[in-house]
């Protein structure tokens, strides 16, 4: 069962998440962070970019790993998750952008880019904990409905809501790519704590099928329910329909 706590406001879960990644830093100086993109995170990063300017910890050794790319957007593309990474993570919280993995959605790569990644992952020891929002289609990270709970990191089709509600970072919808790269459920499932924030209304009906609705792929956020250290942060919004 997740332990669910319910904020004031994202400010306040962005303080609170940011307390427990120092704490976590603190004592192991090389965590790895799973990173996810979209708006809902951004207030943990900013309140550990805070908490770092106003008391400095060497993250220099800090490793981190993002749940998902774009597949085939330009190479810098200002919205492709690599740069949205390093603007949103990396040169705020002063980490070491090497340390830092992003799936590669480049075409020329693509048909091993899965698993270099979760090797990747390997590698390093596994996640340590993983930030994770959640889609309205109930996706986590890019496993919109349909995804196998044991799925690995691999291309998918994202789905005609993802497109839409994504379209909002592009000049125009059909800018969105139609494909991306993503941790699977099961990749995300081996993370050691999962942290899922959401806010607002429209994550409230996300939210109480991934908490308490039947297991199900699809609802890929009912995931979350096979994992034996979860933590849901939420807005009273996100939680009214639990
Ligand atoms: C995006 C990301 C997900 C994110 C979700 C919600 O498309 N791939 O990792 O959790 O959709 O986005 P937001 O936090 O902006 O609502």
């Amino acid at each position: 069962m997740a332990e669910v706590v319910i904020v004031e406001n994202e400010a306040a879960a962005g303080v609170l998440i940011a307390q427990s990644i120092r704490g976590l830093i603190e004592s192991r100086p090389d965590a790895v962070l799973g990173l996810a993109t979209g708006s809902t995170p951004i207030p943990v990063y900013q309140a550990l970019a805070a908490s770092f300017a106003a008391d400095p910890l060497d993250v220099s050794r800090v490793r981190g790993f993002a749940l998902d790319e774009y597949v085939g957007l330009p190479f810098g593309h200002p919205e492709s998750y690599r740069q949205v990474i390093t603007r949103e993570v990396v040169e705020p919280l002063g980490l070491t952008a090497a340390n830092i993995h992003v799936p590669d959605g480049s075409l020329a790569t693509i048909e091993h880019a899965g698993l270099d990644y979760e090797q990747a992952i390997l590698e390093a020891g596994g996640v340590d904990v993983q930030i994770l929002g959640i889609g309205r289609t109930g996706h986590l990270g890019f496993n919109e409905p349909g995804s196998s709970f044991g799925s690995l990191t691999r291309v998918k089709t994202l789905t005609e809501k993802t497109r839409v509600d994504n379209a909002r970072f592009f000049d125009s919808p059909e800018q969105v790519p139609m494909h991306c790269i993503t941790q699977g459920l099961g990749t995300i499932l081996r993370a050691r704590h999962l942290v899922l924030l959401a806010f607002g209304a429209g994550k409230a009906d996300a939210i109480a099928a991934a908490v308490e609705g039947p297991m199900t792929a699809s609802q890929p956020g009912s995931a979350i329910q096979l994992h034996p250290h979860v933590t849901v942060v939420v807005d009273a919004a996100a939680a009214s329909k639990l």
